[in-house]
């Protein structure tokens, strides 16, 4: 079968700035892939070239078995997006921003209003279907826009960083909306710079840096290369440190990370129980604790361990700004 979206050696240069270097992925018909990634990583820039909006300077990439470079009508037919910046019409309702997409799809009058309301009672948005969008809130406009990237029934989606700037019940609500979808056929790519999430909802992760693949594979693949699950101490006594390190080092994986002015030590351990473990031996070596606990592997320790520095932080900005709309790519509104 060949796969939903293949992606070989995508290179994406601007004036200074190389977006994509060598992109590789590749997402297997109805199943989930995630773009994992920090800022600038070049998420976006390969969204944008696999759903048409952008040229590739060199490489190449189809989705659903249709060139994205010599078939871009083709492959609008089959694709639905939803940007990282939700693109509703503030001025519309939720029902009619629903209803001209279907138009935009020639569901024809009576479908596309069936479908639109459908969509609304799905994402929980029927109260707010017949208000403005102005009046949304940053979920709603959110799950809006994913509901508008499925109007036409695509059997390829594309959502990037469908969940960065949703507070915690928000990014739950998505996460269940996602993974109904996928339920029901769906081939889905998403990006996100949350480990947890792409942990969560997708089959393979593909981690990216700098434009180009530095790992993939399934999420325990991946836990596996980067060492698993991390185990932090925090100490009394920060001068305690290279004691604990010594005591420790033979449960992980690796050297011990201290962090002298958090009085702090941290080991990957693997996907194993080791916490009581750990508490017992520092004990029985009388280095006392102010705090332990296992933890799972951020973003960041995933560019620890594949690149040795750290992820650039996460920056504060919203998802629904209306600075950079990304609009979804339909046969009679598209942009090159
Ligand atoms: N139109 C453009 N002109 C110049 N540089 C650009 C343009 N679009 C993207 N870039 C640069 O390309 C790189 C990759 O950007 P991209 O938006 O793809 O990253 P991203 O992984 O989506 O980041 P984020 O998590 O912040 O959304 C960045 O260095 C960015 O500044
Ligand atoms: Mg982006």
């Amino acid at each position: 079968m060949t796969d939903a979206v293949v992606a070989e050696g995508l290179v994406k240069r601007y004036p200074g700035v190389t977006a994509l270097d060598g992109l590789d992925l590749h997402v297997r018909q109805g199943s989930v892939s995630a773009v994992l990634g920090p800022n600038g990583a070049g998420k976006t820039t390969a969204l944008r070239i696999l759903t048409t909006l952008l040229r590739a300077d060199a490489g190449h990439a189809s989705v659903a078995g249709f060139d994205v470079a010599s078939r871009p009508q083709a492959v609008r037919q089959v694709i639905g997006v939803s940007g990282q910046y939700a693109a509703v019409d503030e001025y519309l309702t939720g029902f009619e921003n629903l209803d001209m997409v279907g138009r935009l799809y020639h569901l024809g009058r009576g479908r596309s209003r069936e479908r639109a309301r459908e969509l609304l009672a799905r994402f929980r948005l029927d109260e707010g279907g017949d208000r403005v969008t102005r009046t949304y809130s940053g979920g709603m406009r959110r799950r809006l826009d994913l509901a508008a990237a499925l109007m036409a029934h695509p059997p390829v989606l594309f959502l990037d960083e469908p969940t960065t700037g949703l507070d915690p019940r928000s990014r739950a609500d998505m996460w269940e909306i996602i993974r109904d979808l996928v339920g029901h056929g769906c081939s889905l790519l998403l990006t996100t710079q949350n480990l947890e999430e792409a942990d969560l909802l997708a089959d393979e992760i593909v981690v990216i840096d700098r434009g180009s693949t530095i790992a993939a594979g399934t999420a325990d693949e991946l836990k596996d290369q980067i060492g698993g699950d991390r185990l932090e101490i925090v100490l009394h006594e920060a001068s305690d440190l290279p004691r604990a390190a010594e005591v420790l080092r033979p449960m992980g994986i690796g050297e011990p990370a201290l962090d002298d002015r958090r009085r702090r030590l941290q080991l990957a351990v693997g996907r194993r129980q080791v916490l009581v473990d750990a508490v017992r031996r520092l004990d029985s070596e009388q280095i006392a604790l102010t705090d332990a606990g296992v933890r799972r592997p951020t973003l960041d320790d995933v560019f620890l361990a594949l690149t040795g520095r750290s992820a650039p932080p996460e920056a504060a900005r919203s998802s629904v700004g209306p600075e950079r709309p990304d609009r979804t790519p339909t046969p009679d509104r598209a942009e090159r």
